[in-house]
């Protein structure tokens, strides 16, 4: 397929971008780089840095583009508490002028990262797809508004659309030569600033509130990794089908405290990360747990690397060679 990926030069996307690549795709990455890294763009790939509002540079209607893989936004949930008219102009408004010009361009089928944060927080643990929404942060809230979106335009348009709900993502991909993995500046996540304590670039950790309804009191989250997260892609663009518009929650169905991902750092790093209590971010939901039960049996996804330490693993692995 000839395929169009927003945020190709960001973390999920250059990794899916890197296995489209490798499936025989031909990949398009469109990237501002605001937030993205050149160096993270796959060299096979066409790379045009543009923003997506101006996708239509690239959307022609005569592209032939089989489908767009939208990647780009912004998602640091904390900041969006602090800067929301940010996150509803990059997440929804530019993010409804690349819609417009895929309607423009003809182009089939959009595949879109959504997120877990549109839930808020659960009733019920897992989450599926069905729960109530009631995001408590803004980056969720517009990652929810662009869901509704697509549904509207896969209702009106025929668009064949697929929302992948993301959990927590964290890991590299290290394979075939390839390493790439996450890199955010400033950092806000909380897998690599542990690793920012270990590599000795940050002097310690700041755990965000203690007082959480949870075993330990910490935030609990699931974690996946960005390989599998990356296949779900792939068998999504197979599933999509015109005039729908598809859903999947995409997690490993285990969750682990805040504390926990720290005790797994140091286990990994082999470094006893000097930890802070801080106070409550503004907007963290207390638990965040997926089923991915919808995923496995409609796309047929099994995660594979789905232990913290094969994760945090990896991200050391990268974190050490490529960015300390
Ligand atoms: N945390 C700390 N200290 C830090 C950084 C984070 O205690 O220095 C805590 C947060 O308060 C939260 C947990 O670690 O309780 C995870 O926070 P992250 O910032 O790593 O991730 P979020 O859960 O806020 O959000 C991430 C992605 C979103 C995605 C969400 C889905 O950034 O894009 O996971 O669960 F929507």
């Amino acid at each position: 397929m000839k395929l169009l990926v927003t945020g190709g030069a960001g973390y999920v996307g250059s990794v899916t971008s890197r296995l489209l690549l490798d499936a025989g795709h031909e990949v398009t990455v469109l990237d501002n780089l605001v937030t993205g890294f050149r160096a993270a763009v796959a060299p096979e790939a066409t790379f045009v840095e543009a923003d997506i509002a101006d996708a239509a540079q690239v959307l022609t209607p005569g592209s032939g583009f089989d489908a767009v893989l939208h990647f780009a936004g912004l998602i640091a949930a904390g900041e969006s508490m602090v800067k929301p008219e940010l996150y509803w102009h990059d997440n929804v408004v530019k993010s409804l002028a690349l819609l417009d010009a895929v309607r423009a361009a003809g182009v089939p089928r959009f595949i879109f990262s959504s997120t877990a944060a549109v839930y808020g927080n659960p009733v019920e643990l897992p989450i599926t797809e069905n729960a109530v929404k009631a995001p408590t942060n803004t980056y969720g809230a517009t990652k929810l508004t662009f869901d509704h979106a697509l549904t509207s335009e896969a209702f009106a348009h025929n668009l064949a659309a697929v929302s992948l709900r993301y959990f927590n993502v964290a890991g590299a991909y290290i394979s075939g030569g390839h390493e790439i993995g996450e890199r955010h500046d400033p950092e806000t996540h909380l897998i690599p600033i542990t690793l920012q304590v270990a590599a000795g670039k940050r002097e310690k950790l700041q755990i965000f509130g203690d007082d959480y309804p949870t075993a330990d009191g910490t935030c609990v989250r699931d974690y996946i990794h960005v390989q599998d997260l990356a296949r779900a892609h792939l068998l999504a663009l197979d599933a999509a089908t015109a005039g729908e518009h598809r859903i999947y929650n995409l997690g490993n169905g285990n969750g682990f405290s805040n504390k926990q991902v720290v005790e797994v750092a140091r286990e990994v790093t082999g470094v006893d990360l000097p930890v802070e209590l801080a106070p409550r971010r503004e907007g963290d939901p207390a638990t965040l747990v997926a089923s991915s039960a919808r995923a496995r049996e409609e796309l047929g996804w099994v995660p594979e690397k789905n232990t913290l330490q094969a994760m945090i693993g990896d991200a050391w692995s990268f974190y050490r060679s490529h960015v300390a």
